[in-house]
């Protein structure tokens, strides 16, 4: 028996759908919104926000997770629920290989190189990307955007390349180092930021104004709970630290910016505001952003 409330893992979306409808959760015309990540990968935070949202705003829709290891029959079961399927958050790991599945991936998300929102519109796939907007939002309700004029990025994967993105935008001169070396050349070479290289080269790291994890490092859902990358010298070249992981929300790398005097920003807040442009971009009409937060925050609680 699948356990799907525990892992969000889904081995049919066919059988998942009917479950549901069997349980009297949803009718055959509920619309469904998936949440499209790999084995394990499925937080329940973004249901959470999803549905409270839908219910908030009387629409008939049901956000579920579907983690799998098979993204492109996963694809194939979401075009073949037709115009119920109103849409997909794409998560780890998959932001990249989606993009080689959908029919249209806008401007943006080109330039990003990820796509993390998929819109169905009368059967075709639109790939979108609000990651970078919830970030920068995020960012921006704790820090002064006018004080920031350098950053160091660790982390070149979907979230590294939407916030690296997101500051060269702003004209902030972007640092970014990875565990894979050639991943962080490929993504200062796409996004015109300066390569730091690999991991070790962070030790030597020039000051930066904003620190960036936009690693799975410290996240319940990556394994490597309590633990951070970021040497506390480096911290404290910083004026302030960012963490794009939301699982604890209070993870080891702010905990140490915090004790090192930095302005913190957490996970949540990018989770929110990328989750809020999703809702629009699925039901066209503006998303209930204060029901959305409150019933984030009951969540966060709830486990804490
Ligand atoms: N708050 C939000 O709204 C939001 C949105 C998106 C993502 N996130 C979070 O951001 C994190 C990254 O997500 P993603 O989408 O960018 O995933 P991804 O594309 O799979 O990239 C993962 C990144 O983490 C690095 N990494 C993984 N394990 C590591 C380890 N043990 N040591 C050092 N580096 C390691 C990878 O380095 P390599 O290239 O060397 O593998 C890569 O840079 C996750 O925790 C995710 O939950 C948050």
């Amino acid at each position: 028996m699948m356990k799907v409330s525990e892992t969000g893992n889904v081995k049919s979306l066919a059988a998942e759908i009917a479950r549901l409808e069997n349980v009297g959760k949803i009718s055959q015309n509920t619309g469904l919104c998936i949440l499209l990540v790999g084995l394990d990968k499925a937080s329940p935070l973004s249901p959470t926000m999803h549905n409270a949202a839908y219910g908030g705003m009387g629409e008939d829709i049901l956000y579920i997770r579907a983690a799998t290891d098979d993204l492109k029959g996963r694809v194939g079961e979401m075009r073949s629920l037709g115009a119920r399927f109103r849409g997909a958050s794409v998560g780890i790991p998959y932001k990249q290989d989606i993009m080689q599945y959908l029919d249209s991936v806008d401007e943006t998300s080109r330039a990003i190189g990820a796509v993390n929102t998929v819109v169905n519109r009368n059967g075709k796939l639109y790939g979108y990307n609000s990651d970078w907007t919830g970030a920068e939002k995020a960012i921006g309700e704790k820090a002064k955007w006018d004080d920031i004029k350098s950053a160091t990025l660790v982390g070149a994967g979907g979230a590294g390349m939407a916030i690296a993105y997101m500051l060269r935008r702003r004209g902030i001169r972007v640092t970014v180092y990875n565990r894979t070396p050639d991943r962080a050349e490929k993504v200062a070479a796409a996004l015109g930021v300066a390569n730091g290289g690999g991991l070790a080269g962070l030790e030597k790291a020039k000051p930066s104004d904003l620190i960036v994890n936009a690693t799975s490092v410290g996240s319940k859902l990556g394994g490597h709970v309590g633990e951070s990358l970021v040497p506390e010298e480096v911290l404290r070249k910083s004026k302030a630290a960012f963490d794009a992981v939301y699982l604890p929300r209070d993870t080891k790398f702010l905990e140490q910016a915090k004790a090192a005097g930095l302005t913190v920003v957490h996970g949540d807040r990018m989770l929110l505001f990328q989750a809020v442009t999703q809702v629009e971009l699925f039901t066209g009409r503006k998303a209930p952003v204060d029901t959305m937060e409150k019933a984030l925050n009951d969540y966060l609680r709830s486990i804490s």
